[in-house]
């Protein structure tokens, strides 16, 4: 059996096995990527491409699926993700950045994964479902839309991905990718594709600073290049507790968005533990709380954003960077798309 070990964030500490894994994840290059990504995915993926090998899918084809009419609004974000990568400490030398869009064996093989899933599987989808009701799509859902999941499952095949770190409601993509593999194996009478395994966060996803969903089109969530005052304002706005009114009332934790955010990032969990204790008593302002939090978001950020400029500058190594990612990503997406072929009998070789 291969023994567990932790892999240790300032206070993520998700658990793999030690075995070298295959990851692959992505985002949608739509904006800026926030607090929420760094504390439920970014950290993670710091740590994880010293131990496994890792690439890191900018999913501009994905993100145009629901963009299709500002495709603008997705290509002018491909660079500031990549950017917002090294800025956290991504390194390009230990993980691939690749361009979705310059992968076209991830194209053709979402194509042939379509024959294998059912409109009505996709549309019980509950991820696809949510997001559909969130942007008030109906029936006019575009098709690329409700097949965005079967698209994620090239993405994740296509580099025989082994572990996939996710938020939550990526889950639901990757047991439909499972789902693929399974049968596509079933078809090939062999083990083609290996199926991926989700890593989760073990911090719990951070709401907005309203206490709903974090989201940028609620404008409740921060960038990882925030100036000082923007991170004072985002902070001053914070829900907290609606009955605690006075320094000396007793307070409540749960749902408390300040907590929310300490427990995320501040690195002396004991002090935390300790405020919590003093909140629930009473005698403890939000204020006070506040000016903390302020501290510690402007001591996480500081150097992000210092680093952030720099790479914004050099628009040049950004694009760098992603090319050689590409092209790299390439060779090993071309040779599953080959495998895939062979199972569905496609033997003619296109002139490359
Ligand atoms: N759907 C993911 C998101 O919205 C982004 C994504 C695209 C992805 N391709 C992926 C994630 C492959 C993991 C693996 O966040």
């Amino acid at each position: 059996m291969t023994s567990v070990s932790q892999i240790q964030n300032p206070s993520s500490n998700a658990t793999i096995s030690d075995a070298k894994e295959v990851v692959l994840t992505g985002d949608r290059p739509t904006g800026a990527l926030h607090l929420g990504h760094l504390a439920g995915s970014l950290r993670n993926r710091v740590e994880l491409q010293y131990e496994h090998s890792q690439t890191i899918l900018v999913a501009d084809l994905q993100a145009l699926t629901d963009n299709a009419g500002r495709p603008r609004h997705v290509s002018a974000h491909v660079l500031e993700v990549v950017a917002d990568y090294l800025a956290v400490g991504i390194d390009p030398r230990r993980s691939t950045i690749a361009l979705q869009s310059g992968l076209p064996a991830l194209a053709e093989l979402a194509m042939l994964y379509l024959n294998l899933v059912t409109v009505a599987r996709l549309e019980r989808n509950p991820t696809v479902k949510a997001e559909i009701e969130l942007r008030g799509f109906a029936r006019d859902i575009p098709a690329g839309f409700l097949c965005y999941p079967v698209s994620q499952a090239a993405d994740i095949t296509g580099f025989r991905a082994t572990l996939v770190p996710v938020g939550d409601d990526q889950l639901p993509m990757i047991e439909q990718s499972n789902e693929i593999v399974r049968r596509i194996n079933n078809i090939a009478g062999r083990r083609l594709l290996p199926e991926a395994k989700p890593l989760l966060s073990t911090v719990p996803r951070l709401p907005g600073a309203d206490g709903r969903k974090a989201s940028k089109s609620l404008r409740n969530v921060i960038s990882l290049s925030a100036e000082a005052d923007e991170i004072r304002s985002f902070v001053r706005a914070m829900y907290t507790d609606p009955t605690h009114i006075r320094a000396t009332d007793p307070g409540t934790i749960e749902g408390n968005v300040v907590f929310a955010y300490l427990d995320a990032f501040d690195p002396r969990i004991d002090e935390v533990g300790e405020l919590k204790a003093h909140y629930r008593r009473g005698g403890l302002g939000d204020t006070t709380l506040k000016r903390r939090l302020v501290d510690v978001l402007e001591a996480l950020i500081a150097p992000i954003r210092a680093r952030r400029a720099q790479f914004a500058g050099d628009k040049a190594y950004l694009q760098q960077v992603l090319d050689a990612g590409t092209a790299c990503a390439h060779d090993l997406t071309s040779s599953v798309l080959d495998d895939v072929r062979d199972v569905f009998a496609l033997t003619m070789r296109r002139p490359r």
